[in-house]
């Protein structure tokens, strides 16, 4: 078996163990990434799009930002579209003048790839079989099988970067996490679609059938959600079928949705999970590996690199200072904005989606709530200041 050592193995090549692999390279600590999916998989798989500014601005100071400038869309404001009615959150007058970049994720990966590779550290794909040993112990490995040979590397640390689905989080022993768990009744159907936007800021519209929400990729093509029971047949939904929901769900007098031809299809589950603490030993879970929020609000991804952030520098006080400190406080400090960034997408799920069997009442109850959110400013500074991102700890 080939033995490599390092300073950080990294699970997951996701934006989570990406951002870490590129902020440990430039604070000159060691890291190996292993990634099961092969590096075209990453590249292309459609997940999130909206980074918070707080997102935008570290890319920028690492020296990665420089095509989503270039191709990503800035946006200082978003559309709340109920009762046939549309009103604007402005967030650069509400926050200060921050905003957010439509930006894929994939585009994030695809510019973190590059930057691994270019520095000449390890990064490896189509992994097998990995596994976390000796979590308790001073030197923990990670074992895996990579183009037909078995190896380990051993490290200081394991960054448990794996995504919700990885082996880190069950790699913990029976009974050391506490979780905490709500699953939402209904799901989102996507579609990319080739067709310029009908919108230049995203609308998140509630609607008698159900939420719709409408973003973006680039200028030529749109990215759209509908709100559809969990159990939904993507069979079931022909193209018209969807453009005929969604124009229903976006009315509003005056404005048009436009439609394209529909690239790709894709159901999302909603769900919202904490596991808790998120280090055991010298295992550190970051990302969806240890949280998941539902995607209303876009916080899925901001939310891993926010986790990064800090681990990244509890490494550098480690391994530059001596200082274990941060390390031990990881877990607590990265929880605080974790629970606040779940609370945020609750409540933007819960406001804008319509519940099963929900009585005339209910439904009132989401219009008065987005009437709220909409006219007073304290009302809309709530939803800004945590959509835009709050601030770092
Ligand atoms: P991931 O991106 O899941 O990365 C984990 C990586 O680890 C993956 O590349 C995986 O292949 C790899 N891996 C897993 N197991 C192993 C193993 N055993 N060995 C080696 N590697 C392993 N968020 C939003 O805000 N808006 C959205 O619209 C949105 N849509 C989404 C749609 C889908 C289908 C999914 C799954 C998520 C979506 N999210 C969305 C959430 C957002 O994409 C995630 O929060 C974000 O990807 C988290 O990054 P991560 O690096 O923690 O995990
Ligand atoms: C997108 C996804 C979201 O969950 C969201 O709240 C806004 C935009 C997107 O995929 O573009």
């Amino acid at each position: 078996m080939a033995k490599l050592r390092t300073q950080v193995g990294i699970v997951g090549a996701g934006p989570a163990g990406l951002t870490l692999a590129h902020l440990l390279r430039l604070m000159g600590i060691e890291s190996i990434v292993i990634e099961n999916r092969s590096r075209a998989y990453i590249e292309e798989r459609v997940r999130a799009g909206v980074l918070e500014q707080g997102v935008v601005d570290l890319y920028n100071e690492t020296g990665v930002g420089a095509r989503m400038m270039r191709e990503g869309l800035l946006h200082h404001g978003i559309e709340l579209r109920f009762d046939r009615k549309g009103r604007r959150i402005d967030f650069a007058d509400l926050t200060g003048g921050r905003g957010i970049m439509v930006y894929a994720q994939h585009e994030v990966i695809k510019d973190l790839v590059k930057a691994r590779l270019d520095s000449g550290q390890p990064l490896l794909f189509e992994v097998e079989n990995t596994a976390v040993r000796d979590i308790d112990g001073k030197r923990p490995r990670i074992s895996f099988r990579h183009q037909g040979a078995e190896q380990e590397i051993e490290c200081d640390f394991v960054a448990g970067a794996d995504g919700f689905h990885g082996i880190c989080r069950p790699a913990f022993p029976e009974g050391a996490l506490a979780v905490f768990e709500r699953n939402y009744p209904f799901a989102w159907l996507g579609i990319l679609a080739r067709v310029a936007p009908s919108t230049d800021e995203l609308i998140y519209s509630y609607h008698e059938r159900g939420f719709a929400l409408h973003s973006m990729r680039t200028p030529e093509i749109s990215r759209l959600y509908l709100q559809v029971p969990p159990s939904e047949d993507l069979d079931d939904w022909s193209a018209d079928r969807i453009w005929n929901e969604l124009k229903l769900r976006f009315e509003l007098e005056g404005w048009t949705l436009k439609d394209g031809p529909i690239i790709q299809k894709d159901l999302t589950r909603m769900r919202s999970f904490v596991a808790e603490p998120m280090r055991r030993g010298n295992l550190f879970l970051l990302g969806d590996a240890a949280h998941i929020v539902p995607p209303t609000g876009a916080k899925g991804l901001n939310l891993a690199v926010a986790d990064v952030r800090v681990f990244a520098r509890a490494l550098e006080a480690f391994y530059g200072k001596n200082d274990a400190d941060k390390l031990a406080r990881y877990s607590d400090t990265a929880l605080r904005r974790i629970w606040k960034a779940e609370r945020f997408s609750w409540w933007m799920t819960q406001m804008l989606h319509r519940f099963e069997g929900e009585d005339p009442f209910g439904h009132r109850m989401h219009l008065a709530e987005l009437d709220y959110v909409t006219s007073s400013r304290a009302g809309s500074t709530a939803l800004a200041e945590n959509y835009v991102g709050l601030p770092w700890e």
